[in-house]
């Protein structure tokens, strides 16, 4: 017989194609998100999940008796109770290694739109406003030889340090766990203190994951140590940053601007954020790419159907359960 699975997402067909034939699969058929409530009542009496953009609680693990494996479509897994899922010797899964350099060149591309005010221009020219060639128009930031921090050195922070090279920048780290030797040199990045990084950085750029120490990891006192010519880019996840200090800095001009992919109550965006010229603001879409996408939908479906066979999957993120 084959193992019931539920996906979350009408994910790309190839991907569909590869787990029907493998499993007894129950989609939900929209690109909407499930309420937990909604995905609990899905997930009872199967043995595989694949979630995409919803939450996986508790609640869903105690319908679901006869769960094997939860796969996320993501590499941030703070959507799922991982702990939850190891107390019941349940894998869990991610979609590490396919999505980094996509998500860099996101938080690349926000960098870059804000310090060369990208946003503004567009709507400046598109709403008629551009009468003749001024020598002031819309002065930026020069991105070049500026210095790049980055917090979070995994292999997203890794991606983004190799994009400011490329524009000549300075680079700064700050982690947890230093890079190797090898890496520092081939990035020529040098890894330094929280309060360095803040105070040294023309651009800080936030690259760790979502964990119960990470959470208001920027609050006012971290702002307040940033330079007020600098600008912040958040592709990771909104509540590192306290949504209310950064509007409040903003405003306050403590820094110059910020690029943020991610906010704290999504996809409600504060309101004070939408005002503003100094800030540009995407959707959620880090990894959004077609082929990425598929990569992550493919590599999630992997993961499941390794898990299901009874081996161990290759991107597990709670590998206690193994030992
Ligand atoms: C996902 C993300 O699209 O990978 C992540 O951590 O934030 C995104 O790439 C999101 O998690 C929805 O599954």
């Amino acid at each position: 017989m084959k193992p019931r699975i539920f996906v979350t997402r009408p994910l790309p067909p190839a991907v569909l194609d590869r787990l029907a034939t493998r499993c007894e699969m129950r989609l939900h058929p929209q690109d909407t998100p499930l309420s937990p409530a909604q995905l609990a009542e899905a997930c009872r009496d199967q043995e595989g999940v694949v979630v995409c953009g919803a939450r996986f609680n508790e609640e869903a693990l105690l319908q679901a008796t006869r769960l094997r494996v939860v796969s996320n479509v993501g590499v941030g897994y703070d959507n799922i109770d991982v702990a939850a899922c190891t107390r019941r010797r349940i894998p869990v899964t991610n979609t590490a290694g396919v999505l980094e350099e996509t998500t860099a060149d996101l938080a690349f591309a926000l960098l870059m739109a804000v310090a060369r005010r990208v946003v503004e221009g567009d709507r400046y020219v598109r709403e008629a406003r551009w009468k003749q060639w001024e020598w002031t128009l819309l002065w930026g930031a020069d991105i070049h030889h500026k210095t790049l921090g980055i917090y979070g050195f995994g292999r997203i922070g890794q991606a983004m340090a190799r994009r400011g090279r490329g524009f000549s920048m300075r680079i700064l780290y700050h982690s947890r766990h230093p890079a190797p030797e090898a890496v520092e040199q081939e990035l020529s990045a040098g890894c330094v203190n929280r309060e360095t990084l803040l105070g040294e950085s023309d651009f800080l750029s936030l690259h760790v994951p979502l964990t119960p120490e990470t959470h208001h990891l920027i609050t006012a006192r971290e702002l307040r140590l940033m330079k007020p010519s600098a600008f912040l880019i958040n592709t990771a996840r909104d509540q590192i940053v306290d949504e209310e200090a950064l509007v409040a800095a903003l405003e306050a001009r403590t820094i110059a601007g910020a690029g943020l992919d991610v906010f704290e109550r999504e996809p409600q965006v504060h309101p004070a954020l939408v005002t503003m010229d100094n800030v540009v603001l995407m959707p959620h879409v880090g990894s959004g790419t077609a082929e990425t996408r598929l990569n992550m939908a493919m590599l999630a479906a992997e993961n499941l159907l390794a898990a299901l066979d009874g081996r161990r999957p290759p991107n597990v993120v709670n590998p206690e359960i193994y030992s």
